[in-house]
């Protein structure tokens, strides 16, 4: 587990960009967190460093926007969606997919189901932004074959 502090909105650009750069496809990344926490911006950061130049907006109302770089990153964003089969559905064509990484806002209800994800959680503290890493194995029931080899 590890933590940052993220003073102002390019802090989390730059954050979103580091993870970006490790990313190789197949990784699921869950990013929790309050309203108008950061999470889209953190997605913006990891979409730049995949070399995606279209600009990365809130897929609250689209539920899931798909983007074309380096991988295909699918941006999900669950917030509207009530239950956990309805997510398992969303996620399945794109789910631990070769040459696909998928990074989804208000996923918390999933987390247990999932085998192995990278969980970023990202706290409001007065000004700044705590942001804490952790990568989660649950062995959980959706395994990696599922959507494809890694
Ligand atoms: N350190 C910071 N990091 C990220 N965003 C910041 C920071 N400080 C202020 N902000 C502002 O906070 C807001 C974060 O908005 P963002 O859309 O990323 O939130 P979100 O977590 O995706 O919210 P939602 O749950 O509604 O999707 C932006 O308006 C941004 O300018
Ligand atoms: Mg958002």
């Amino acid at each position: 587990m590890s933590q940052f502090i993220s003073n102002r909105y390019e802090d989390t650009v730059e954050y979103g960009k580091s993870i970006g750069l490790s990313l190789t496809g197949g990784e699921m990344i869950i990013l929790s967190g309050q309203l108008g926490s950061g999470k889209t911006v953190l997605a913006k950061g990891i979409a730049d460093s995949l070399g995606i130049d279209e600009v990365v907006t809130s897929p609250s109302f689209s539920i899931m926007n798909l983007y074309n770089g380096r991988l295909e990153l699918c941006h999900f964003d669950f917030y509207r969606i009530e239950d956990r089969a309805e997510m398992e559905d969303l996620l399945e064509d794109f789910l631990y997919r070769n040459g696909y990484v998928c990074v989804v806002e208000w996923g918390d209800p999933i987390m247990d189901i999932l085998e192995s994800f990278l969980h970023i959680q990202i706290d409001i503290d007065e000004e700044a932004r705590v942001i804490t890493e952790e990568r989660r194995n649950n062995g959980g029931r959706v395994d990696k074959e599922r959507g494809g080899a890694v």
